[in-house]
């Protein structure tokens, strides 16, 4: 894991391997960013030009290494675009400022430590580089034989934050933890569903409560059985690796408020009997985003010793066809009492999620948020960027989507139309699991939304589309588990621990 530090020496005289400065897209070519002002010095003064010479523009996601001049500590210097420099007066784009710490820790090699001389005269600003940084700097390597030249960033220093100035301090406390959790978010993403299954993840979510302080309890098969967790039970009947209900608690004495984070946890999408083809299953072990998402978070609040009380329920199962598989035709009793036929063994998600749902509201929390890969529609909608925020209160969604877009998480508000809940009743049962096809993920949204209990506020973040990025890396986002959602749930806890999310 990546170290972080604050470092009040100046840029230039810090010993790091490499040293890390903005430029940004003046009207008459690059402008070096503040920060970098003692690095520039060392160039007598002629940076802008060196980078300007070296085909730089200052746009972002731009880099450009330069040798150290005698008078830089570090060997080489790495100029990362900010794209055009903020108005007159106004601070640095938080996101913009992610984006390039992101961008430049990608970009540092073998690098043991880099100093980020960016743009960080406030705390804010201090946060934005220190997060963008360590999230820029994960690489999941656990399955791969070492090679050449590859080794982890070592240590972060941001250069200009002040280690004695509590705003600062904090933080930086802040992204360390936050980073670290979204980081463990795309570990359990990343890892094969060999490995990662229903069992192993709660055994991991144990683990970190005893590390961390908060209770875990984990519901087995036999207990789901016993239960009643129909949702549950018959999506996860057809694996050999039997389905878990885990539940976090985190509490704090001080809390006046609880939320409950509820996440999808399909630790592998075959589809079941509705078999997903070939070029729709080979990314499905990021099924299980949603409950990563739920975990991660609610760890990250441990640490920090958030005031608030969070529950977290991981709807964990895995989806497969077998001969004790769930069929398309039969009709599961969920946990609430509901019947649901099972059209479509692959509208698996809202199974599991509707026994959480129902679990999670019996605690009458002031909130629940559930977080999941749940349509292929919402790609559709959306696009792979954002994700889609469903709510059976208009202003609660509008403040999720707010806390979303504060953290640089892409997203988009979307409805719950009342004339498309009749699309998924059933001749048999009660209602069935799939109504028609347009509108797909609004119509999951509402299939959720029968089990959330009465009066609770309740939102629904589908992750489907950013929680797993097959393209290039761009900015602090990897290839594969992005841990998209972790800091959006961080973000509602923190607000809420402060008073500023719930009436
Ligand atoms: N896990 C998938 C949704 C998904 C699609 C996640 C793409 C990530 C990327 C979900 O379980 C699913 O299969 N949904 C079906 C529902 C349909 C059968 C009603 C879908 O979207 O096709
Ligand atoms: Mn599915
Ligand atoms: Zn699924």
């Amino acid at each position: 894991m990546t170290a972080l530090t604050l470092s009040t020496s100046a840029a230039a005289a810090l010993r790091a391997d490499a040293v890390v400065v903005g430029v940004t897209k003046g009207p008459k070519g690059p402008q070096v960013a503040p920060g970098a002002e003692t690095v520039d010095k060392a160039f007598d003064g002629k940076l802008a030009t060196t980078l300007d010479a070296l085909g730089a523009s200052g746009a972002e996601g731009e880099v450009t290494k330069v040798p150290a001049p005698s008078g830089v500590k570090a060997a080489i210097v790495v100029a990362v675009g900010l794209g055009e420099a903020p108005q007159d007066g106004a601070g640095f784009d938080a996101e913009a400022l992610r984006k390039a710490a992101g961008v430049a820790a990608r970009a540092l090699g073998g690098a043991k430590k880099a100093a980020f001389a960016l743009p960080a005269a406030e705390a804010a600003d201090v946060e934005a580089v220190a997060t963008g940084a360590l999230l820029g700097a994960y690489a999941f390597t656990a399955y791969q034989a070492e090679k050449d030249g590859r080794s982890t960033l070592g240590e972060v220093a941001v250069v200009g934050a002040k280690p004695r100035d509590k705003a600062h301090k904090a933080a930086a406390e802040r992204a360390a933890a936050v980073a670290a959790e979204v980081n463990r978010a795309r570990d359990l993403i990343n890892t094969p569903p060999n490995d990662l299954t229903p069992k192993s993840f709660a055994a991991a979510v144990q683990a970190a409560g005893k590390e961390h302080g908060f209770k875990v309890e984990v519901m087995d098969e036999k207990a789901l059985l016993k239960g009643g967790y129909g949702g549950i039970m018959g999506v996860g009947q057809g694996s050999a690796t039997p389905p878990r209900l885990v539940r976090i608690g985190y509490t704090h004495a001080k809390a006046t408020r609880t939320l409950a984070f509820v996440g999808k946890g399909i630790t592998y999408d075959s589809g079941g009997i509705s078999l997903k083809p070939a070029g729709h299953n080979e990314t499905m072990k990021c099924d299980m985003s949603g409950a990563a998402a739920v975990f991660a978070a609610i760890v990250a609040a441990a640490k920090l010793g958030l005031e608030v009380n969070l529950t977290g329920w991981l709807a964990l199962a895995e989806n497969m066809p077998s001969g004790g598989a769930v069929r398309p035709g039969d009709v599961l009793r969920m946990y609430s009492g509901t019947t649901v036929e099972v059209l479509n063994t692959d509208a698996e998600g809202r199974l599991v999620l509707a026994d959480a749902l129902a679990r999670a509201s019996e605690e009458s929390p002031d909130a629940i948020v559930d977080v999941a890969t749940l349509t292929g529609a919402m790609v559709l909608a959306l696009g792979e960027g954002r994700f889609g925020i469903m709510s059976n209160d208009d202003a609660f969604r509008g403040k999720v989507h707010a806390a979303a877009l504060a953290q640089g998480e892409d997203s988009w508000p979307m409805p719950l139309p009342k004339e498309l809940r009749k699309t998924f009743d059933s001749p048999t049962a009660d209602i069935a699991n799939m109504g028609v096809r347009l509108g797909g993920g609004l119509i999951a949204g509402l299939f959720l939304k029968e089990f959330v209990g009465e009066g609770i506020t309740w939102a629904h973040l589908d992750i489907a589309g950013p929680a797993f990025h097959e393209g290039a890396p761009f900015g602090y986002t990897p290839k594969g588990g992005t841990g998209s959602a972790v800091r959006t749930l961080f973000s509602l806890a923190q607000q809420t621990a402060d008073g500023d999310l719930l009436p």
